[in-house]
C-alpha cells in the first residue's frame, strides 16, 4: 500500500479520472475526500467505498466553497497529505467566436480552481507541518496547441502554476507536479464526433485512448514517497502522442 494512512482531497471526483483516482487511492490505503460540484453524482460515486471516501460538494472556482471543504477536512481528519487538482472543464469554441463567459468559466474552473485548492491545501499542510504532495492536471494539448483557446491557455497556465508553487513550497517540503494526460476514455470525451475521435486515436502511437486507471496509477506515483525527489515536473501519460 503506497498511501497507507494518508488523507487526500481529490477534485472532480464524481466521474472519469477523478473517480478512478479515488478508487486507486482507497486501494492504496488512503482516506479520500472526494469533491465535485455535482452533489448527486459524487454521493453515488463513493457510495460503495465504505467510509474510506467521503463525498464533498465543492465548486473549485468559489473561494468560500473551497475553504469550507478544507475546514471540514481539518475538523474531521486534522491534516491533509495529498491534493489532486483534477476538476476540469472545456467548451468547443472556435477562437473568433469564443464568448467571454466561456473563457471565464473554462479558465475559472481549470486555472483559478487549481490555484484556490492549492492555496487552501498548502495552508493546511504548512500549518500542520506536513510534507505533502500536490498534483495539478494539465493536458497534452498545452504542448501541441490542439484545442480551444481557453482550454489550452488554462492547461498551459497550470504548468506555470506548478513550477512556481514547486519552488515556493519546497522549503516546507511540499512537492508540486503536473500530470499531463493525453486523450483518455472518460465522459469528457463523449461529446466528440466519431470522425474527430478516429483521427485523434490515429495520432496516438500506442493506437488507443488511455484508460482512467492508467492515469490513476501515475497519480499514485506522484502522491507517494516513490516520487520523494520529484517536484515541479510534467508527467505525461499519453500513449506517446507528444513528448513533453
Ligand atoms: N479526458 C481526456 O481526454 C483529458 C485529456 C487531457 C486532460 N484532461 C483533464 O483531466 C482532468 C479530468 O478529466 P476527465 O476526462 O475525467 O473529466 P470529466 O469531464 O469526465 O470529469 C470532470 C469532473 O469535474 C467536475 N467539475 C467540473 N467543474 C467543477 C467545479 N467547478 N468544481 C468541482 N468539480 C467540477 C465535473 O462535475 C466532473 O465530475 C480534467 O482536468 C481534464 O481537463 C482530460
Amino acid at each position: 500500500m503506497k498511501l497507507k494512512n494518508k488523507i487526500a482531497f481529490v477534485t472532480g471526483a464524481a466521474q472519469g479520472m477523478g473517480a478512478a483516482i479515488v478508487r486507486e487511492f482507497v486501494a492504496q490505503g488512503a482516506t479520500v475526500y472526494a469533491a465535485d460540484i455535482n452533489a448527486e453524482a459524487i454521493d453515488a460515486s463513493v457510495a460503495d467505498l465504505s467510509g474510506k471516501a467521503h463525498a464533498v460538494v465543492c465548486n473549485v472556482m468559489d473561494e468560500a466553497s473551497v475553504q469550507a471543504a478544507m475546514a471540514r477536512i481539518n475538523n474531521e481528519a486534522g491534516r491533509l497529505d495529498i491534493l489532486v487538482n483534477n476538476a476540469g472543464t472545456g467548451s468547443v469554441d472556435s477562437f473568433l467566436d469564443t464568448p467571454v463567459e466561456n473563457w471565464d468559466r473554462v479558465v475559472g474552473v481549470n486555472l483559478k480552481g487549481s490555484f484556490l485548492c492549492a492555496r487552501e491545501a498548502a495552508r493546511l499542510m504548512v500549518s500542520k507541518g506536513i510534507a505533502g504532495s500536490i498534483i495539478n492536471f494539465s493536458s497534452t494539448g498545452a504542448a501541441t496547441g490542439e484545442g480551444p483557446c481557453h482550454y489550452i491557455a488554462s492547461k498551459a497556465g497550470i504548468m506555470g502554476l506548478t513550477r512556481s508553487l514547486a519552488r515556493e513550497l519546497a522549503a516546507q517540503k511540499i512537492r508540486v507536479n503536473t500530470l499531463v494526460p493525453g486523450p483518455t476514455d472518460t465522459p469528457m470525451m463523449s461529446g466528440i464526433p466519431d470522425e474527430w475521435m478516429q483521427s485523434m486515436i490515429a495520432a496516438i502511437p500506442l493506437g488507443r485512448l488511455g484508460q482512467p486507471a492508467e492515469i490513476a496509477h501515475a497519480v499514485v506515483f506522484l502522491a507517494s514517497d516513490d516520487a520523494s525527489f520529484v517536484t515541479g515536473q510534467n508527467l505525461a501519460v499519453n500513449g506517446g502522442s507528444a513528448f513533453i
